[in-house]
């Protein structure tokens, strides 16, 4: 048993079968995103009766490996899940930091009220990390650009085909080494733009990080990848083709008068860590930033005029990505391509910067793991 800052004790079972320095080497030499994954994972389970008593129990850290459930398990039929994704960074001292997990906690936990499922405490959020990064701090890659990609999630266990919230879930964390989520060296990506599925619905869960907004991209993500594209972009149909956004990130426009533009929270679009952080560092340089609402029809028209100066994705796993080309039906806008100097790759060097301890952290932003 392990004891910490919040009192709750996690159990300590390790791997009889650890992979060895040898094999973890070569894996961190090239991890890709989403690959590899650490010998162990964290959890938590959570249990109440019919009268509502109960709670979180059996703090853990056990090896990592499959998952047992019932085959009438809720998540396997409906659904009930939500994730979160974050990084922990090595510093030039071994020390290994996380970024804004405060946040990320309470993103978890606006996601859990609106997927029915359990709050988790944010400082046992927080905790569950430090314990997993603990055991498996080896893993913590230290290249350029690299990181070791944290993803909690939350499952509803209990074995029950009837439709209400269940009563037993498990809480887990596992982690995964992770370069460059597109692969390869960083380059600016082209984007499909989606006419005829939208990710999120007025009401629905497009706020929400549950995989069903990630199951409702795919098909949309597969019209992309056959256009030679590497992400899918959505509008909403029902509010003048405003730009939403991408499958698996947050997007952001730049104007050559300095305006840095991304669209307003509107409850269908994900509330980015890594997005919050733009805008904040954006309008720590001075620029002038705005959440708003930015269509089709403006993107065209800015082309057109030049008037857009730069278009980028942002996320924990894409960190900031430049958008090189959306590609549509009807054909292509194309913007300039991004030097250094460029907003979305001074941006990235800071965050980054910030991230890895080689740059100030003004904001309070880190926490050390390990
Ligand atoms: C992230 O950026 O952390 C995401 O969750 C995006 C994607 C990998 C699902």
């Amino acid at each position: 048993m392990t004891q910490n800052a919040v009192g709750v004790e996690f159990a300590q079972r390790l791997t009889e079968n650890p992979t060895t320095a040898e094999r973890r080497a070569a894996i961190l030499e090239d991890p890709g995103f989403g690959n590899y994954f650490t010998d162990h994972t964290a959890v938590i389970d959570w249990s109440i009766d019919a009268e509502g008593r109960g709670g979180w129990h059996q703090a853990r850290i056990e090896p990592y490996g499959p998952i047992a459930m019932d085959p009438a398990a809720a998540v396997l039929h409906y659904g009930q899940e939500i994730f979160e994704g974050l990084k922990a960074y090595r510093h030039a001292d071994g020390s290994v930091w996380t970024f804004r997990a405060e946040a990320n906690a309470h993103r978890f936990n606006r996601s859990a009220q609106r997927l029915a499922l359990p709050e988790l405490p944010p400082e046992l959020f927080v905790e569950s990390l430090r314990q997993l990064v603990s055991v498996d701090r080896d893993w913590v890659p230290s290249g350029d650009g690299e990181a070791l990609y944290l993803r909690p999630f939350m499952i509803a266990t209990e074995a029950f085909l009837g439709v209400r919230p269940a009563r037993e879930v498990s809480y887990r964390v596992i982690a995964s080494p992770a370069g460059n989520y597109f692969g390869g060296a960083l380059k600016p990506v082209s984007i499909w733009l989606s006419e005829h599925y939208a990710r999120a619905g007025h009401g629905g869960t497009g706020e929400a990080k549950c995989g069903g907004n990630y199951a409702a991209s795919l098909a949309a993500q597969l019209e992309a990848e056959a256009n030679g594209c590497k992400q899918v972009l959505f509008l909403d149909p029902y509010n003048d083709n405003a730009v939403e956004e991408l499958g698996g990130m947050n997007i952001f426009f730049v104007f050559t008068d300095g305006r840095v533009v991304t669209p307003a929270l509107n409850g269908n679009i994900l509330r980015g860590v890594t997005r919050d952080s733009v805008l904040q560092l954006a309008s720590d340089r001075g620029l002038s930033v705005e959440e708003r609402k930015i269509t089709i029809d403006e993107w065209r028209a800015s082309v057109a005029d030049g008037t857009l100066a730069e278009v980028f994705a942002c996320g924990t796993a894409a960190v900031i990505t430049p958008i090189g080309e959306l590609k549509t039906a009807e054909g292509s806008l194309v913007s300039p391509a991004a030097g250094p100097d460029s907003v979305a790759m001074s941006i990235r060097e800071q965050l980054l910067g910030i991230q890895t301890g080689a740059v100030e952290d003004l904001h309070g932003w880190l926490t050390r793991l390990a």
